[in-house]
């Protein structure tokens, strides 16, 4: 066979009718009417329906299975009226063969392709190939595609230089364990795959270069989660002479493009928030804003209160908050009981439940508490005839977190979290450390090359706790999808920073020298920033997992199981990288 196909399988319409085709694809599903015998030929845009009536084409119709590779030739011909399907593009045509060849034969699949039949996602990452035959992968896929190219495009028509940075290199602290890489000519040394190429980047604005960015896979051993992969795509930026405006307004245009690419409008500027108010106000550093029901602080109501448990959360310095769920007042006993459950599961000590139903009020502490603070406290979180309100008290920081999860629970039961609704928010002014309980010492939040908010700067020495940082994420709907900073470009101030995190100049030196040391180089001020690509892909192909939008994924134990690894290797390769195991 030497020629190639004159048509995609998803390419024939009425207007060809006529014309004599050849097509190459994969058997999708096969009819035998006896006599007749229809089946339809697939690849990646689409579905055709062919017919064999007679002749040796009948005959090599019988043969055909499912997953089958063939070639078809045949005349278009339009369907009858009745037969039309109007669910695929070329359901008004079938192709009459008058050869068909079987360019290879399939074994039966371990799975249909040719329905959407359940089928646990261990086989289909075993069967990765066939799993991407799939309609609803390829689509994924393709968006992802039209994605990334839209973003290249921006980036490039921004004056962007889209440079590559080392993927055998040396550590660079995004918060995770290393991906290590033993050297064979360098005996007892390793490479570390990048967690990111922040480094490099920095070091690319020293050399002068501007404007970088780079799609790149970024490695980090760290738990994984639904949108968390041991291998993942950032589309990474760092701009010199930076501004936090400069970057918003270039990631706004970002989003912009690849949001028109997969067919949405998106309206900038985005909102903003600090830190401290998205824990506040909604729980979470990533807030989602589809569903409203902001969090409310009540605890002044309580601090005379007759309830102890608020009373003594709001003496102990803690605090009273909750969220309203408009209309929800006729929520059952065994609903609420089911969020004061979830509640407790989450941490809270318990669930304190408010609702106006015909102008009554009535709560779980309507006893405990009496009327008068809970009927203000409903009204104060924006309570209103026929709705809910659910409180719960503590210290401030483990409130937030779990009304923000609490939040979440009601939101996808109240139906309010839909997939098409965009709303994007910068969370700004991130602390510059968090306190890490087991090492005893303070963290970086974000990286240690995150710049300090010049108004904090008096605090690095007396309060680290309260240094804010110049950094920011972009949240959407509860999903950090990209984040980044300003960054500290004085040599002075990043050895200072270092030492601060518990890293001991000799430590600096050892791991962060060349960097240390082309700061001395005249560093134009930069800053930059990541986006999360498996993230946004999968935001917009609304899938909940990010594995849904990569073609080769790990499984949540971080393996391949299609490849089957990671794997042993044999005793000559470890001799020869000077590595010896204490067996598996
Ligand atoms: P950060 O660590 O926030 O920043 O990463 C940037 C974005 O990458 C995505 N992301 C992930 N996606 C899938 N799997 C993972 N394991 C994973 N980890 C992170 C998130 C995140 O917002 N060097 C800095 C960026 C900078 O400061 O410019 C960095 O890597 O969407």
């Amino acid at each position: 066979m030497t020629t190639y196909r004159t048509h995609s399988c998803g390419a024939l319409r009425r207007t060809h009718a006529g014309q004599t085709v050849f097509l190459q694809g994969w058997v999708h599903r096969v009819r035998d009417l006896g006599g007749v015998t229809f089946f339809d030929i697939r690849d990646r845009h689409g579905l055709t329906q062919v017919v064999a009536r007679a002749g040796d084409a009948l005959t090599q119709a019988g043969k055909l299975r499912p997953e089958c590779v063939v070639a078809v030739t045949g005349t278009v011909d339009i369907r009858d009226g009745a037969a039309t399907n109007t669910k695929i593009a070329t359901g008004e045509i079938e192709v009459v063969a008058t050869h068909i060849e079987l360019l290879n034969d399939a074994k039966t699949p371990p799975f249909s392709i040719n329905e959407d039949t359940a089928v646990s996602e261990e086989t289909r990452l075993r069967y990765r190939y066939l799993d991407l035959r799939r309609p609803a992968l390829q689509r994924n896929l393709i968006l992802r595609h039209q994605v990334s190219i839209a973003a290249r495009k921006y980036f490039d028509s921004e004056g962007f230089l889209e440079i590559e940075t080392p993927i055998l290199t040396k550590s660079t602290p995004e918060g995770a364990r290393d991906y290590l890489v033993p050297s064979r000519v360098h005996k007892g040394e390793f490479f570390a795959l990048p967690q990111s190429p922040q480094i490099f980047k920095q070091i690319l604005m020293i050399a002068g270069m501007d404007r970088y960015f780079q799609i790149c896979r970024c490695f980090r051993d760290e738990d994984l989660r639904a949108d968390r992969q041991p291998e993942f795509t950032q589309i990474d930026v760092e701009v010199s002479f930076a501004t936090e405006e400069l970057i918003y307004t270039i990631v706004e245009g970002a989003i912009v493009a690849m949001w028109q690419a997969a067919g949405h409008t998106v309206l900038t500027p985005f909102p903003r928030m600090s830190y401290a108010d998205a824990m506040r106000r909604y729980g979470s550093d990533k807030p989602d804003l589809r569903p409203g029901m902001e969090i409310g602080d009540v605890s002044d109501l309580f601090r005379e209160s007759a309830f102890p448990v608020f009373k003594d959360a709001v003496t102990a310095g803690g605090v009273v908050r909750g969220f309203v769920v408009k209309g929800a007042a006729a929520y059952s006993r065994k609903e609420l009981d089911g969020l004061t459950d979830q509640a407790k599961q989450l941490g809270a000590g318990g669930l304190v439940w408010v609702r106006l139903a015909q102008g009554t009020l009535q709560s779980s502490a309507l006893k405990a508490a009496g009327e008068a603070p809970l009927r203000a406290a409903f009204k104060a979180c924006g309570g209103t005839e026929g709705d809910l309100l659910l409180l719960t008290s503590g210290e401030a920081m483990q409130v937030a977190t779990w009304l923000g999860s609490l939040r979440l629970v009601v939101a996808r039961k109240e139906g309010l979290l839909k997939g098409d609704d965009f709303r994007f928010v910068w969370v700004t002014e991130f602390p510059l450390f968090e306190w890490n309980p087991d090492e005893k010492r303070w963290d970086s939040m974000h990286h240690p090359f995150t710049s300090p908010q010049p108004d904090d700067a008096a605090l690095l020495e007396t309060n680290p706790g309260q240094v804010r940082a110049r950094a920011y994420d972009l949240a959407l709907n509860g999903s950090e999808i990209a984040g980044g900073s300003i960054r500290i470009h004085q040599p002075a101030v990043q050895r200072h920073a270092f030492r601060l995190l518990g890293i001991s100049d000799e430590q600096a030196a050892a791991r962060f020298g060349f960097f240390l040391e082309a700061l001395e180089y005249g560093t134009p001020p930069h800053g930059g920033i990541a986006f999360g690509l498996d993230r946004i892909v999968a935001i917009l192909c609304e899938e909940s997992s990010i594995r849904e939008v990569m073609a080769f994924p790990k499984t949540a134990q971080a393996v391949d199981l299609m490849a089957g690894s990671p794997s042993t290797v044999d005793d000559r390769q470890l001799r020869e990288l000077h590595i010896s195991t204490t067996g598996k």
